[in-house]
């Protein structure tokens, strides 16, 4: 069976006709052909799929597309503007957030939700926000500086998340 869903996806509507089956992160990829959102793990254990559903991180890999009929999704393509990056963007170019850049657009997105929501997070508000992220490079606290890098910016009027 397919259906049809309305949805936003960086910031434009769509509407697109899915199999009840579809998986969000196949549909982003393989139908909206916005293949920013990683494949890792397939199976809800890494993070590499997080997109946000509304401002709040999702799996995309357990996300069923027509689940998601009428709602807000923004993949890692929502961040930045005219050449410009985001502020989480910066804050992962700035303090080297990013090594072999795999589980980046999922740790970018599950960071940019965390700011939308809480713009001043504590270093412990950061750790819970990415519990759901794994890295294999890092070591996690150079993205925790990301973060708190970008949430400066924020506070001084900079850039969105
Ligand atoms: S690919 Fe979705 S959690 Fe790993
Ligand atoms: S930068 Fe390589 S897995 Fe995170």
């Amino acid at each position: 069976m397919a259906r049809l869903i309305e949805l936003t996806l960086n910031g434009r509507r769509r509407v697109d006709a899915v199999p009840d089956n579809l998986l969000l992160l196949d549909y982003l990829r393989e139908q909206a052909g916005l293949t920013g959102t990683k494949t890792g793990c397939d199976g809800g254990e890494c993070g590499a799929c997080t997109v946000l559903v509304d401002d709040l991180p999702r799996l995309a890999c357990l996300t069923l597309a027509a689940t998601v009929s009428g709602r807000r999704i923004d993949s890692i393509e929502a961040l930045g503007e005219a050449g410009a990056l985001s502020a989480v963007q910066r804050g992962f170019h700035e303090k080297l957030g990013s090594q072999c850049g795999y589980c980046t657009p999922g740790f970018v997105m599950a960071c940019a939700g965390l700011l939308r929501r809480n713009p001043c997070p504590s270093a412990a508000e950061i750790r819970a926000a990415l519990g759901s992220n794994i890295c294999r490079c890092t070591g996690y606290v150079k993205i925790i500086e990301a973060v708190e890098f970008a949430s400066d910016l924020l506070a001084q009027g900079g850039t969105a998340p």
